[in-house]
């Protein structure tokens, strides 16, 4: 039978982050965030729940760290939150914020797993919101203070950092469309916050490589990123599909791998009314060429492929074209193909350094049997069929490292509170048991083995008791 063996070395991770498990949002001083408060807005999270306790991995970070050790994976992806570090923001750093993750920092190693910090998961200080947020260029300044005191505390043992964590999101969803905190509605706005982010991400790549002093340390970002299929061969639809590949995907890459934002994107929100001229106004001498600053790696977080058609209006319209069964809990089509496609076209047109998955994974509507298993197949067929596009992009020359599963654990998912489960292992918020799921026992042979067998779920599940 026909294996899919991943090259020696090959990191297998999961990740987390730190606004979804942590909870403790009292806890040594933690300073509020915008998604603390976008979640105290009535309306804005679907089940009215907030991360107060979350996981309560605040708490519980040793019992996970045996998690990780049992999958037996050798990265573990986190991240940081700022407003433990820096309760206001900007000024004061909380030592005892510090500690938290310096003592998960070392069980990691202490374990043979190595740490991938996020500085940014989207937790922004709510103090630095009330004087604009993303919308401001001193954001941008705060978080290169904030790279610099985790830097100096983590940096002499940390080797992989991740500045932001889908600048996409939580520029669009957080300022366009409203779904995420800060809950605004302005495209303006939004294409400022994206420029704020990438600038921050530039400083803070300077920071981290004057601060962090762990031999080979490597720094990166991590981009959202779904190629656009059009609806039909139709023009119109072309054109959609090309129109959001820009506004989504090559809205970041560009800037970060070319110095430049996409011209035809730029065009689409000049004929949108999202700019006035065809400047960007908020982009200054120097700040997209400190963008371009070669990265160690990049970051790719995929889901998904979205469908896309011309909307009466000319606008693109993301489409679901495929039948229910093909949906995950989200309402995201399973498409693996999309995947290899991604990377693939990642090496040929930005010829990134390394390449990590440092998401992907599906939510579906898991369920405790009478013997108290979880046979989250679907889970297994889809982490099964990623990887099998994910080895197959290796053998094209994709220079590939490593693949962390979202999620380890089941966790307060954004807007949709904790309705979907993404995790590895099933959490019971009421008593915060952690159980593998079907996958977690399925994924620790995948590790162990680094690779796993060409043939689908059936010949690789085995029954667990
Ligand atoms: C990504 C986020 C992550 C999680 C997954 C499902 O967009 O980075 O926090 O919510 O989606």
């Amino acid at each position: 039978m026909s294996r899919h063996t991943f090259p020696r070395g090959f990191l297998w991770g999961t990740a987390t982050s730190a606004h979804q498990i942590e909870g403790g949002f009292a806890e040594n001083g933690r300073g509020e965030s915008i998604w603390d408060r976008f979640a105290a807005t009535p309306g804005r999270i679907s089940d009215g729940s907030d991360a107060s306790v979350a996981c309560d991995h605040y708490h519980r970070w040793r019992e996970d760290v045996d998690l990780l050790q049992w999958l037996g994976v050798g990265a573990y992806r986190f991240s940081v939150a700022w407003p433990r570090i820096m309760p206001a923001g900007r000024g004061r750093v909380s030592d005892t914020g510090l500690d938290f993750y310096d003592a998960l920092v070392d069980a990691l190693l202490d374990n043979g797993i190595r740490p991938f910090v996020t500085l940014y998961h989207w937790d922004l200080p709510q103090p630095l919101q009330d004087r604009g947020g993303w919308s401001t260029r001193d954001t941008a300044t705060a978080f290169a203070d904030y790279a610099t005191a985790v830097a100096r505390r983590l940096g002499d043992r940390v080797g992989h950092w991740i500045t932001h964590n889908e600048p996409w999101c939580a520029a669009s969803l957080g300022h366009e469309m409203g779904e995420h905190a800060p809950g605004h509605r302005d495209a303006g706005e939004a294409l400022r916050a994206a420029h704020h982010l990438l600038l921050s991400h530039a400083w803070a790549v300077e920071a981290l490589r004057a601060d962090a002093t762990a031999t080979d340390a490597e720094v990166g970002i991590t981009l959202n990123l779904a190629p656009a299929w059009p609806a039909s061969p139709r023009e119109a639809d072309r054109d959609a599909a090309r129109h959001f590949d820009g506004s989504f995907n090559r809205w970041y890459l560009d800037p970060l791998f070319r110095g430049s934002y996409p011209e035809d994107a730029v065009a689409d929100r000049v004929r949108r009314g999202d700019l006035e001229g065809h400047d960007l106004p908020f982009v200054r001498a120097g700040d997209l060429q400190a963008i371009a600053t070669p990265l160690d790696f990049l970051g790719v977080n995929y889901y998904s492929r979205v469908v896309v058609r011309a909307g009466a209006d000319g606008e693109p319209v993301v489409e679901r074209v495929v039948p229910q069964e093909e949906l995950t809990e989200m309402g995201w089509e399973v498409f693996p193909q999309g995947l290899y496609e991604l990377l693939v076209r990642l090496e040929r047109e930005y010829r990134p350094a390394k390449i990590y998955i440092t998401e992907n994974g599906a939510a579906f509507r898991d369920e405790i049997d009478t013997s108290g298993e979880i046979s989250d197949v679907r889970r297994i067929d889809y982490l099964h069929a990623h990887l099998a596009a994910a080895h197959r992009a290796i053998s094209a020359g994709v220079p590939l490292q490593g693949y962390f599963v979202w999620s380890l654990l089941d966790n307060f998912e954004w807007a949709h509170g904790y309705t979907k489960r993404f995790g590895l292992y099933w959490v019971d918020f009421a008593t915060q048991r952690r159980i593998a799921k079907q996958s977690a026992f399925w994924y620790r042979d995948v590790v162990a083995a680094s690779g796993m067998d060409g043939d689908a779920r059936s010949t690789t599940v085995r029954r667990l008791r």
